[in-house]
């Protein structure tokens, strides 16, 4: 795809993080009433990674950062702007300039994007435009959540599915191409209460006639069956529009990198785009749901492992809370 400045955007570095606590099905089964054998062949999830209560999503965001800045080979002091993409920042003002913070990136702006399971995807984006405007040069963008914290652990119907983690890409400007090949975003707040993690509050009276609201967040509440209907269905929509932008078919993808919430919705949408199942990148069986943080987990680990190589065309799509969902096209590499 080209664009007017003829500055495009390539990725040249991944990086990921998670918690060292390990809970396995069989551990959830000690906390709600569920098994193993329920919990993996209706989601294909075996074990997730829980952060402590003395770990911060900052912690996990920055290790991902840092080890997407080395592969890359530039310094933290060389990036212009930081995206993090989460739903669980540790300070509601954001928590994107304290891993700016922790990892030294002292000329960078940073801020935080909040679009649920699509923040990654909509960072992805958001990103690019920045780039190709020729507004700034380096950008790490971080995905990365601590569902754990906001998990009714008394809920088997969601407790089961979520993980903490946190993954990263450096995307720099490139005047040899552009590797984000086409996008296509898409939002539905009409379909807002399917899932949730909503404030609550109740009046107080400050004087006479004024009033403020004071709670707290919910615990996230999720309409699985209509989520999971959704997502078949919007999914594979939005990649083909996806690919149409990019001028390319299914057949040149290589590979297929949705965001993790369930097996079951990867093997419908691989069927729905009549992708082979070789394609479809899944890892979910190790990490569970980690909202913005699964898609850079993911890819980080296809790429270190050598399966992603350099000038292959990734699939990628995120859908969640919003509702929002999104797919973006693009080539591995500078
Ligand atoms: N263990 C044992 N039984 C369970 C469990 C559990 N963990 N959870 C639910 N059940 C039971 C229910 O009680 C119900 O029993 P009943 O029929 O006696 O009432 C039965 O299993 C079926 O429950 P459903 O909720 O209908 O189960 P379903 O087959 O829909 O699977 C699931 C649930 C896995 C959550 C599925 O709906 C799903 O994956 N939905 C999509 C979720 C998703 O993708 N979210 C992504 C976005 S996340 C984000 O944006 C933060």
């Amino acid at each position: 795809m080209s664009n007017q400045s003829g500055i495009g955007v390539a990725f040249i570095g991944s990086g990921s993080a998670a918690p060292e606590a390990v809970l396995s099905n069989e551990g959830v089964s000690r906390v709600v009433e569920t098994s193993d054998e329920w919990i993996a062949s209706r989601t294909g999830i075996r074990q997730r990674h829980l952060a402590s209560p003395t770990e911060s999503l900052k912690q996990f965001a920055a290790q991902a950062a840092q080890n997407a800045l080395d592969m890359a080979g530039i310094t933290a002091a060389e990036v212009d702007l930081i995206i993090l993409a989460t739903s669980t920042a540790d300070d509601l003002f954001g928590s994107a300039s304290q891993i700016q913070a922790a990892i030294g990136a002292n000329r960078a702006v940073a801020f935080d994007l909040t679009a649920a399971c699509s923040g990654f995807v909509f960072g992805m984006v958001t990103a690019a435009q920045y780039i190709r405007t020729g507004a700034y040069q380096n950008v790490l963008l971080i995905g990365a959540d601590v569902l754990s914290r906001w998990v009714d652990w008394n809920d088997r119907r969601t407790c089961v599915l979520f993980g903490d983690g946190a993954g990263a890409v450096v995307m720099q400007a490139s005047t040899a191409g552009d590797r984000l090949l086409g996008f296509e975003l898409r939002s539905d707040g009409c379909m807002n209460d399917c899932l949730t993690l909503a404030h609550e509050a109740q009046p107080r009276e400050l004087v006479d006639g004024i009033a403020i609201g004071r709670g707290g967040y919910q615990f996230i509440q999720m309409n699985g069956q209509e989520v999971y209907r959704f997502a078949v269905r919007k999914v594979p929509e939005v990649i083909e529009k996806a690919l149409f932008r990019a001028n390319l078919t299914v057949e040149q993808i290589d590979w297929l990198l949705l965001h993790q919430a369930n097996q079951r919705i990867l093997d419908a949408v691989a069927q729905r785009l009549t992708l082979s199942g070789e394609k479809v990148i899944s890892n979910m069986a190790r990490y569970g749901n980690t909202s913005a943080a699964s898609i850079p987990i993911a890819l980080d680990e296809a790429v270190r492992a050598g399966n992603v190589k350099l000038g292959d065309v990734i699939a990628s799509a995120g859908f969640g809370a919003g509702l929002t969902w999104g797919a973006a096209i693009f080539q591995w590499g500078k």
